[in-house]
């Protein structure tokens, strides 16, 4: 497949029977919700702070997901305004553990960070951040 994944590896996860729908695939749902924990992981980390989801676009589910797959979700920062941020989301999955790769589902996720109120708070300039956080945000795709 020529198609590259966009972004860093943040989670992978293994598919399970108590996941699908009665057709025998997996939920669109839970596909969703593996990306928005990926995006908040990757929002958490650039915000230095809480974050919430307060909005998704461009969410498109590509191809199915099975039982014993191998899930594995890409995530950068696109975009910072003043308190939120676009993640870009994408989801890979590896078939049955070892066979190809392909993009499942992909969408762009808005974060706001949250201070200790639970108030909007402005997202830190990047150049802030300690180095080690930046390292672990850098673009660059993993072994998926
Ligand atoms: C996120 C939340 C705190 C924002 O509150 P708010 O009063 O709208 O705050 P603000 O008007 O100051 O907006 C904060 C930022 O969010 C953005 N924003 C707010 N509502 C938005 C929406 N519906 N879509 C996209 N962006 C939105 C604003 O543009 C602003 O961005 P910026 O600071 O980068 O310019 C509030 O909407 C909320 O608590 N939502 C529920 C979040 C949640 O529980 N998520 C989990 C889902 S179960």
């Amino acid at each position: 497949m020529s198609e590259e994944t966009k972004g860093r590896l943040t989670m992978r996860v293994v598919a399970m029977p108590a996941d699908t729908n009665p057709a025998g695939d997996i939920f669109g749902g839970w596909v969703l919700s593996q990306m928005d924990n990926a995006a908040g992981i990757c929002a958490g980390q650039r915000a230095q702070s809480r974050v919430v989801t307060v909005s998704i676009d461009g969410m498109s589910f590509i191809r199915p997901v099975k039982v014993g797959d191998i899930l594995g979700v890409y995530t950068y920062v696109e975009s910072v305004g003043t308190t939120s941020m676009v993640i870009n989301v994408e989801a890979w999955v590896r078939r049955e553990r070892i066979g190809f790769r392909e993009k499942v589902t992909e969408g762009k996720f808005r974060f706001v960070a949250l201070d200790d109120d639970g108030l909007p708070c402005p997202v830190p300039p990047e150049d802030t951040l300690p180095e080690y956080v930046r390292e672990s945000l850098a673009y660059g795709a993993g072994p998926g």
